[in-house]
């Protein structure tokens, strides 16, 4: 049973933080919904070594501790992504820090890397071990760190083996001089770094992604898919939260600090993928997020590049109703276009 359209007019009425806790609550004590169906074969997609019975998962910073990755999974998400973590535990930023903004169907937040550290996420990912399920660990550096690519590196190294897949994530805005990493210098050599930190001799590698930010500049992006494509990096996720403001006209909550996500980000974003996708030549799995909301958000994401797909603010206003939504009209706009399969539609809407 789906208990969110009970809950919902109380949620909205309550601080975002504290009804996003109720919610990790209730998705713990088994309250969640439960998709009965599989999904339609059309949407199914196999990228570095893992099959996707469909494209759509949960972004970073929904379940930053992962306290209910078979929650998410079991509602029908097609994988889902737990952290940002950081080595050591870290309160974040002083509350009020994540901010609804009904009318653009947005959020601020500005939490600064608030979770509980590399062990107490270790011990959750080591109970659910014998369980399926796509499930990538997004990693991130200490605020007060001295060597916050040694903080990569040693994400790496706790979870290597527990991961489906990592995300590298550089591009928070709420970490002073974090994105900094995205710079070409400093990028390679914590690519490098991060790489080479992954075990040897397994059978399989744990794939790499990196997450970058909505508010690069068209020389920033091409030095990203030169290192992406020169060290062989998995995939690349586009995009965080952006610390522009266009498009939103003043209203409650528009003047507060911290990135911004929801419906104004979709534009913007889906620049920016269709960009990477161009300057990779499409030889690199991309996962589009930034404003997904409905089927034809997913649609045009999936057509201007994006193999993979995450949300999370349209989650706040619509519920996870929301996920078998986007799902079936995506597969339904896969079949009005003659596709038979996801990947054919990657990359539709861009000239290569
Ligand atoms: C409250 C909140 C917390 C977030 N925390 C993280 C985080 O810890 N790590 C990360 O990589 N992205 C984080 N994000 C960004 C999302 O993963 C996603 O990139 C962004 O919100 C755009 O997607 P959306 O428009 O569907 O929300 C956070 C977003 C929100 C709204």
């Amino acid at each position: 049973m789906d208990l969110y359209p009970l809950a919902r007019p109380f949620m909205s009425l309550i601080d975002p933080e504290t009804a996003h806790r109720l919610t990790i609550r209730a998705l713990r004590m088994g309250l969640g919904p439960r998709q009965k169906q599989p999904d339609p074969v059309s949407l199914a997609i196999d990228l570095f070594g893992l099959h996707f019975e469909n494209p759509l998962g949960i972004a970073a910073g929904f379940d930053k501790n992962g306290e209910v990755p078979d929650a998410i999974l079991a509602m029908g998400m097609g994988f889902a992504e737990v952290g940002t973590v950081t080595p050591r535990p870290q309160a974040g930023n002083p509350r009020p820090r994540v901010f609804r903004l009904p009318l653009h169907r947005a959020v601020i937040n500005r939490l600064g890397f608030n979770n509980e550290g590399h062990e107490a996420l270790k011990k959750r990912l080591i109970a659910r071990r014998s369980r399926r399920g796509i499930v990538g660990v997004n990693i991130g550096a200490n605020k007060d760190s001295a060597d916050r690519i040694a903080d990569y590196e040693a994400g790496i190294r706790a979870f290597d083996g527990l991961a489906s897949y990592f995300t590298v994530n550089i591009s928070s805005p709420n970490t002073p001089g974090l994105r900094a990493l995205q710079n070409k210098e400093e990028l390679e050599t914590l690519i490098v770094r991060v790489l080479a930190a992954r075990h040897t001799g397994t059978a399989r590698m744990t794939p790499v992604l990196l997450k970058i930010a909505p508010d690069l500049g068209a020389e920033e992006l091409a030095d990203i898919a030169d290192v992406a494509l020169r060290l062989g990096l998995d995939g690349i996720i586009v995009s965080n939260t952006t610390i522009v403001r266009e498009g939103l006209v003043s209203g409650v909550n528009a003047d507060e600090t911290g990135g911004l996500s929801g419906a104004p980000l979709f534009a913007m974003s889906t620049r920016v993928l269709a960009d990477i996708y161009r300057l990779t030549q499409g030889r690199i799995p991309l996962v589009g997020v930034g404003g997904i909301s409905s089927g034809d958000d997913a649609y045009g994401k999936i057509r201007a590049g994006a193999s993979l797909l995450q949300l999370y603010s349209a989650l706040t206003y619509d519920g996870p109703a929301l996920v078998g939504r986007i799902k079936a009209d995506l597969a339904a706009q896969l079949a009005a276009d003659g596709f038979a399969n996801l990947k054919d539609a990657v990359g539709a809407d861009v000239k290569l």
